[in-house]
């Protein structure tokens, strides 16, 4: 929440809520002398999310970069392979392709969703293509059936980039349990944190068993230091699991209370017809991750960010399409991307942290709306 900055309060993008919990879980896992990836946290915090997701599975990962690829690894998605994933995204979604050998297809987003356009999807599959990642992007479920059902009827593997959407439904089912693998993100900024850490969960037994045996480096308990391949190290610790766990046990309050910080946004910003903010259709419950609005486009986001910030009042913009980025630029083929540039061009986030309360939530909203009038006059 604030912080205290030359005597004025300071509204960062997002902030963990670290409570008595989390420190008993922490100092116990730090006391037991488990501090690497052994110990009973790392067990916990799987079985944990796995029941929280409804899938059978989960296996834990040091990041949600390398649960994806873990996952892509794990299914044998290499050299050769299309893979599609949005456009617009956080760069991790279509680096755990390229790092798998695999060629990253990008598609356009729909403007109801700002997710994965399913229709967009069904055009880019070619005989090359093994997998699609939709990415519930900022916490609001992409439109799964119909790419569920492209998927099904070309033989294509889904797995969901979930990293931003713990605890979003998609037609009351948990994003991350739609597809035949899910995977989250647990850094310091999203829903549930670990300070850095990963999770698959799947229903694929097969799958789980393969991830858990590559992200230890290829090696069985039972035949120590017997390699049958090259696998990785992608384990979590024990600390971190222990950070996850109280996490989780808190679920519910902490997804409660970002639906409760995106209602009071709506409040308070409802009524402005030229700021339009998170999607909400009417078949999702988004986590609300982070708190966005989309600028008329005659405003300059950088601009707003600056005077923002000049009243303590942090903002991020919005990711940027990865075909327009130097190490992914190459994988473009001649797409259109009108809307993904359209939302990345206008798109702002605002300070989203569990710990604010109604009236920081008042506060920033009515220096949202000066901020804008000024921008406005401007324009
Ligand atoms: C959509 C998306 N995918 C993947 C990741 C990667 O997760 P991590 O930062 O834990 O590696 C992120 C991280 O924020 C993300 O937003």
């Amino acid at each position: 929440m604030a912080e205290k900055t030359d005597a004025r309060k300071f509204y960062p993008i997002a902030e963990p809520d670290i409570g008595e919990l989390e420190i008993e879980y922490v100092t116990d896992a730090v006391r037991s002398g488990w501090v690497s990836s052994l110990g009973r946290y790392v067990e916990e915090f799987e079985r944990g999310f796995a029941d929280f997701c409804h899938t059978r599975h989960a296996v834990s990962t040091a990041n949600g970069t390398v649960a994806l690829h873990l996952t892509l690894a794990a299914l044998g998605i290499g050299p050769g392979d299309e893979v599609i994933v949005p456009t617009l995204t956080f760069i991790a979604t279509a680096s755990a392709v390229i790092y798998a050998g695999a060629t990253p297809v990008f598609v356009d987003s729909e403007p109801q969703t700002w997710c994965l356009d399913p229709a967009a999807v069904e055009r880019a599959i070619t005989p090359r293509t093994r997998a699609i990642i939709p990415v519930h992007l900022y916490g609001h479920p992409a439109d799964m059936d119909p790419i569920l059902d492209s998927a099904s009827r070309h033989n294509l593997i889904v797995i969901e980039d979930a990293a931003e959407s713990h605890g979003a439904t998609y037609k009351g089912r948990m994003t991350g349990g739609l597809g035949s693998a899910g995977i989250f993100s647990f850094y310091g900024n999203k829903l549930i944190t670990s300070g850095e850490g990963g999770m698959i969960v799947t229903n694929d037994s097969a799958l789980a068993e393969r991830a858990n045996f590559l992200h230890d480096h290829a090696m069985r308990p039972e035949t120590r230091y017997y390699h049958s391949e090259i696998g990785y190290n992608y384990r979590i610790t024990n600390l971190q699991a222990a950070l996850g766990l109280a996490q989780l046990r808190r679920a519910p309050e902490l997804i409660a209370r970002k639906r409760q910080i995106m209602n009071w946004y709506r409040e308070f910003l409802g009524e402005r017809e030229d700021l339009k903010l998170n999607p909400s259709m009417p078949w999702a419950e988004s986590s609300f991750w982070m708190v966005c609005a989309l600028l008329p486009s005659r405003i300059d986001p950088a601009s707003m960010m600056t005077e923002l910030r000049a009243s303590g009042i942090d903002s991020r913009p919005f990711f940027k399409p990865l075909h327009t980025l130097p190490p992914t630029r190459k994988y473009d083929n001649g797409g259109r991307f009108p809307i993904a540039e359209d939302l990345s061009r206008r798109g702002l986030s605002f300070p989203c942290g569990v710990k604010l309360t109604r009236q920081d939530v008042e506060f920033i909203c009515s220096t949202i709306k000066r901020v804008l009038d000024n921008q406005t006059s401007r324009a």
